[in-house]
């Protein structure tokens, strides 16, 4: 068949399945407010739908505009965000709505390259604010997009090629249903999640399979192709919880690394497992306590965290000093006040734990 006989085939069956079989649903859906198009796309960056949900609906209930949102002090908004992950895009978030609110008065632009020069917004959520919120005809073009691309056509270019990238990119606006942006990019992001899906995907049940070269060539569980393994790295982190009376000392992570914008306390990172005669003996440990009567009330188990990338074992120590001293970059906070700020997951599910 035809290339292009291929193309307007699989926009057609793409709407019609949509209309007759999609049965997802989801609050953002249908939504026209491109201030909670964009909350929403930004939450759903890197995270899944089952988790996205309940955060996207904290935040629409806590900042209704953006006016709200850019008002917030940026504590209340991290620690909503708090166990969502990739805290950069909290950052842009709050950035881009104080910018929009003072420049623009809170009115969202209207138009994609407006859009696509704001902080944290890539083509992919350009596309998707665009023809959500004002049906622009920008084809969403993210890993879903590419899977289905790939296998429909049986294309093994590398989808994090830059070859790969350009020809899905070019591929998808040929496709986009240029009347129907919005219904469309909808359409092709739920078939992804629902038909499609990267493992066992359910080809009996999909409308293209008749057409679907990865199909008809026994490819579907080949395709996509990804040229570069990713290696996962493993970090150590020891978190010393030094209490003095009722304070406790944090400090917030500034670092371009995991868990920007969060806060921890006194941290001693390795490559490797250490001991507990390296952790004593470190000249990290003595240039802190300088000689200083310590006592070591608890150390906790190793945990194991997972994160897409990273493996991350963490254990607490917790040391008792009688008064207070200098910790370079850490501030004494009471204990009671610690639920005010927002720390990584392995530390608010450890401190739940006590
Ligand atoms: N993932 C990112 N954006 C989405 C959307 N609008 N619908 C479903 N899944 C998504």
């Amino acid at each position: 068949m035809k290339r292009s006989k291929m193309e307007a085939g699989f926009s057609k069956k793409l709407l019609q399945w949509d209309k007759q079989e999609n049965k997802r649903d989801m609050p953002w859906k249908r939504e026209i407010d491109p201030y909670k198009i964009w909350l929403s796309e930004i939450i759903l960056q890197q995270t899944r739908v089952e988790q996205g949900w309940s955060y996207y609906e904290k935040f629409i209930k806590a900042f209704p505009t953006i006016n709200h949102l850019a008002k917030a002090p940026s504590k209340k908004v991290f620690k909503l965000w708090e166990g969502l992950g990739y805290y950069n895009r909290c950052k842009n978030l709050i950035d881009t709505a104080k910018i929009i609110s003072k420049t623009r008065k809170g009115k969202f632009p209207e138009t994609y390259n407006e859009i696509r020069e704001l902080k944290g917004i890539g083509p992919y959520t350009a596309a998707a604010i665009a023809s959500f919120a004002y049906n622009l005809p920008y084809a969403v073009v993210d890993g879903n997009v590419e899977r289905i691309l790939s296998r429909y056509f049986a294309i093994s270019a590398p989808v994090d090629s830059t070859e790969g990238k350009k020809l899905y990119a070019d591929l998808a606006a040929a496709l986009l249903d240029k009347k129907k942006p919005s219904a469309y990019n909808q359409a092709i992001m739920d078939f992804g999640a629902v038909i499609c899906k990267p493992k066992n995907p359910l080809c009996q049940q999909c409308p293209q399979l008749e057409d679907c070269q990865a199909y008809q060539n026994n490819l579907v569980s080949a395709l996509p192709v990804k040229a570069k393994k990713k290696f996962k790295k493993e970090r150590w982190l020891y978190y010393f919880i030094i209490r003095t009376g009722n304070n406790v000392y944090i400090s917030q992570r500034t670092e371009k690394d995991i868990w920007q914008n969060l806060y921890q306390f006194v941290l001693l990172e390795s490559k490797k497992p250490l001991q507990k005669i390296e952790i004593s003996e470190s000249s990290f440990i003595k240039d802190i306590f300088r000689g200083e009567d310590i006592s070591t009330e608890k150390i906790s188990e190793l945990y194991r965290w997972q994160l897409t990338h990273q493996t991350i074992h963490v254990r607490f120590i917790h040391v008792a000093i009688p008064s207070p001293i200098l910790i370079k970059e850490y501030f004494l906070v009471k204990m009671s006040d610690l639920k005010k700020y927002p720390f990584p997951k392995p530390i608010t599910a450890y401190l739940d734990r006590l």
